[in-house]
């Protein structure tokens, strides 16, 4: 296959672990005969020092010219303490899944046996655990207008707004995931108090009778951040809106081990996006410490969603385990062992998948 990879680094980290991902990438489609060809753009803080603009145009254009996007990770402490900064990395991280048509957001939670014991769970209730959010990602909150503050300051406010049509795809690519695993769809919502959760069960209340052989249940988000660490395994497709997506998926994420393990997928009207669902860890930039195997595994989750080449994204996931069972791992997981750099084990994954 011939295909073009738009690859954003991005900020704090980002440069590092995308390297890594583009080493194992390369790898990859030697072993199987696929050309890639890679064209690098900026997005975020990078792109607001490059141009003032954090997702410039010339970057939209590569995205929505490419096969797939490879995205590595956005912030910059300086903009984080400044409530006035006019521009800011995340609009670039916005504007991108806007005008991509990013709608929705895949991320897979799940185990690796060596690092169980890393969870603050106990190991008999996360041993096993294995479910997928799908995060609605271009509407509510983040999205919705007048959002700013009155012009005394004193006050501010946000909207949350959903349609009937932004439900409804979501919801289809939810069961669509859902009737490829174990046929169990959560809705999430908090259709006891807001609007837009009433028509989110209501629409999805309409659809399910589409998907008999689904079974449907229904959480409000409160009890499902409860359920997430009382019960894990009780998950096997979520589904809900983009506030509530964001913040059950950093709960769901540590209780794996580590942050640092988990890639994701986001998917829509145009080029597919895949990055870690860490952020830049600015503290780490350019140390050579951070983990690269989000991004690693980002880069097979693009194998597998966006170009239905599995075995490829199989080889790329069995050299990420082999490297976690051999202990050649970062600092945060190295659990008194040896701690390897960052380089070193995105060059361990590499040579794996060439001598395979
Ligand atoms: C994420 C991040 C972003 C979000 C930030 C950086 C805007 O937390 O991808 O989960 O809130 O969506
Ligand atoms: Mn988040």
């Amino acid at each position: 296959m011939k295909l073009n990879i738009a690859v954003l680094p991005g900020d704090g980290i980002g440069p590092e672990i995308m390297t890594q991902a583009l080493n194992v990438t390369k790898a990859v489609s030697d072993k199987f005969g696929h050309e890639l060809t890679y064209k690098e753009a900026v997005v975020g803080a990078c792109a607001i020092d490059a141009t003032g603009n954090p997702y410039p145009e010339e970057t939209h254009e590569l995205c929505m010219n490419s096969d797939a996007v490879l995205f590595g990770a956005i912030g910059d402490p300086k903009y984080d303490n400044d409530p006035n900064a006019k521009v800011r990395p995340e609009q670039g991280l916005l504007n991108m899944r806007k005008k991509l048509g990013l709608y929705g957001n895949i991320r897979p939670v799940m185990t690796f046996p060596s690092l169980i014991h890393k969870s603050p769970l106990r190991s008999d209730l996360v041993e096993g655990a294995d479910f997928v959010c799908i995060r609605e990602l271009t509407g509510g909150m983040y999205f919705g207008r007048p959002q700013g503050r009155s012009e005394d300051g004193n006050t501010a406010y946000d909207t949350c707004v959903y349609t009937r049509d932004e439900i409804e795809r979501v919801l289809h690519l939810a069961y669509k995931f859902a009737g490829q695993r174990r046929k169990k769809l959560t809705v999430v919502d908090k259709a006891n108090v807001i609007a837009t959760s009433r028509l989110w069960r209501q629409i999805a209340q309409e659809i399910a009778p589409q998907y008999p052989d689904i079974e449907t249940d229904f959480l409000f988000v409160d009890n499902a951040a409860m359920r997430i660490i009382q019960w894990p395994k009780s998950f096997d497709v979520m589904v809900t809106e983009n506030m509530f997506g964001d913040i059950l998926t950093d709960e769901a994420s540590v209780i794996t081990g580590s942050m640092g393990l988990l890639p994701s997928a986001s998917i829509g009207l145009h080029t597919s996006l895949f990055e870690p669902i860490h952020g830049s860890y600015p503290q780490a930039a350019g140390k050579d410490i951070a983990n690269p195997l989000a991004m690693i595994l980002s880069a097979a989750l693009m194998f597998e969603y966006s170009f239905n080449l599995n075995e490829e994204g199989a080889m790329i996931r069995e050299a990420v385990n082999a490297s976690l069972e051999a202990g050649i791992v970062t600092e945060d997981i190295a659990d008194g062992g040896k701690i390897y750099k960052l380089s070193e084990v995105g060059e361990w994954i590499t040579e794996y998948i060439k001598n395979k």
